[in-house]
């Protein structure tokens, strides 16, 4: 039997080169060893997007085509929508009639964006119930594993504290314990050499076109010390060096040789990046062109996904409903 795997995403925006490296990568490889289930998180970003929902639902159709065309393989996978599966929010509200507040309070996650997002107001009651909510995600496909970045590990802790309390309030071995895969994934700055981020918009998207791909790599930010051809570059303190030892491994020794030799230009050498970039999402390209065309198919891709997520989610709902006697 293979091992189950859940993880999410919530549709916040367009998605970018941090999230291909980041995760999308790392979910194609899983889907070979596991049994995987793959979200889009719509509620979670809810959470923190109440204000705005328009656009919404584009934006959630948006992340699936790149999630297909990123392959993941609706043949392999399980793909769906959170909201579509309602089965979330009943196990949500049973996890939070017994998970203390504390434990809430005191995740770091939370305690960090209410200092940090000033732009929105997150002291609700929703916010801060936002890992019960992935727990229940989690614990509803009683998955394995979670293949997540290092922020989340303490919603996963409290998803494992939430499932371990629930055993033993009901005294049945309903949950099982899961854990974080995670995977190392290389370091990605913006376009500006701060944090990749859509709110500083300086992340090259996996939908923009050609030429927008060549603009913006040539807008990236380069080794500050190098102000003339002459002077030799650092490749090392270059943002520019660590998307070719990223993207385009192959050219990596070579590039080197001609920054700390001063050889080429930062202009020419952005313009070849953009080059291996392009190289690279050719694939994705062609394969998100023909998903654009084809919407009927996501559909029935999502139609299917949420059969089968709903088939799972249901059992384990009777068997947490056994358990309490209700
Ligand atoms: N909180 C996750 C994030 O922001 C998204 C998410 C929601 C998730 N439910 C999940 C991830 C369940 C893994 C498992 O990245
Ligand atoms: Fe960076 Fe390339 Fe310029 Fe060297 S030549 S500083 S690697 S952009």
């Amino acid at each position: 039997m293979k091992k189950r795997i859940l993880s999410g995403m919530r549709p916040t925006g367009k998605l970018h080169l941090g999230h291909l490296v980041g995760a999308l990568d790392n979910w194609v490889k899983l889907q070979q060893e596991y049994e995987c289930y793959f979200m889009i998180a719509d509620w979670h970003a809810l959470m923190g997007e109440y204000e705005h929902t328009e656009g919404f639902s584009e934006a959630i159709v948006d992340n699936v085509i790149d999630w297909l065309s990123a392959g993941i393989d609706p043949e392999k996978s399980t793909l769906f929508i959170q909201s579509q599966v309602p089965q979330h929010l009943e196990l949500n509200m049973i996890f939070s009639c017994f998970t203390p507040l504390g434990w809430l309070e005191r995740c770091p996650t939370y305690k960090e964006q209410l200092r940090q997002i000033k732009t929105r107001d997150l002291h609700t009651y929703g916010f801060l119930g936002y890992p019960v909510l992935q727990a229940a995600d989690i614990l509803l496909y009683k998955a394995d594993k979670v293949p997540v970045g290092e922020d989340q590990l303490p919603h996963l802790e409290l998803t494992r504290e939430i499932g371990r309390r629930f055993n033993s309030l009901y005294k049945k071995e309903v949950f099982p314990s899961p854990d974080a895969i995670l995977t190392p994934v290389p370091k990605l700055l913006g376009l500006d050499g701060r944090k990749m981020s859509k709110s500083y918009n300086n992340t090259i998207n996996l939908s923009d076109s050609e030429e927008m791909v060549r603009k913006k790599a040539s807008s990236m930010f380069t080794d500050p010390k190098r102000i003339k051809l002459s002077d030799p570059g650092h490749p090392g303190e270059c943002n520019v060096y660590s998307y070719y030892e990223v993207f385009v491994p192959g050219r990596k020794k070579e590039v080197y040789k001609w920054c700390t030799e001063a050889k080429l230009g930062c202009t020419d050498c952005k313009k070849r990046l953009a080059e291996g970039l392009l190289e690279k999402l050719k694939p994705f390209h062609a394969k998100r062109e023909a998903f654009l065309k084809n919407k009927s198919k996501i559909e029935k891709i999502l139609e299917e996904g949420r059969g089968k997520a709903t088939i799972r989610a249901a059992a384990t709902m009777k068997e947490v409903k056994a358990a309490m006697q209700i």
